[in-house]
């Protein structure tokens, strides 16, 4: 057998983002967009996980869009909190950026101890979002006793799928 040489690069990615133990650690805006996440989780419709999440998104303008999580029967046409969200702030403030989304979410025994993370789908419209307005969106994930705070959607999607994607084998 002839030896087969492989050449290979290893790439290493690496992000930093923030911690903290409380919402008190953080801004007043900041500090009130959890609050919107946290009343809007429990404007959720999840009869079935009984896992209520909240999103809130704080627009350039300061206004705040809410989105909770709401489920169906048919289990995939449920949709997540930061989706509703997304969805609400394009289709109603379309010229008006989000800056910031908070995300916390609530079981059966009170607000989640852990910050909550965006799911796959979650993390590709986020992304899609920072694409169509060429703004960043800081992510803020809020847990009872734990925040953290990204700049960007960025680190939680490397190798990301986008439009530039789509085009790449284009003339
Ligand atoms: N869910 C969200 O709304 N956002 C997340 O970040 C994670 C999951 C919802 C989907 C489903 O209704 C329930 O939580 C359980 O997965």
């Amino acid at each position: 057998m002839l030896d087969k040489r492989v050449m290979s690069t290893t790439i290493n990615i690496s992000f930093t983002y923030k911690e903290y133990d409380s919402p008190e650690e953080l801004d007043t805006e900041d500090q009130e967009l959890i609050v919107a996440a946290r009343e809007a989780a429990k404007r959720a419709y999840a009869p079935y996980s009984r896992f209520m999440v909240g999103a809130a998104i704080r627009l350039e303008t300061g206004r705040i869009v809410h989105g909770s999580n709401v489920e169906n029967a048919a289990f995939p046409s449920g949709i997540c909190a930061e989706r509703t969200a997304i969805a609400g702030a394009v289709s109603n403030y379309p010229d008006d950026k989000p800056v910031a989304i908070a995300i916390a979410a609530i079981t059966e025994e009170g607000l989640t101890a852990e910050s909550v993370s965006p799911c796959g789908n979650c993390r590709q419209v986020i992304a899609e979002e920072e694409t169509r307005t060429g703004k960043q969106i800081r992510i803020i994930l809020s847990g009872k006793n734990k925040i953290q705070v990204l700049e960007s959607i960025g680190p939680l999607l490397p190798l990301q799928f986008s439009g530039k994607s789509l085009r790449a084998d284009r003339p």
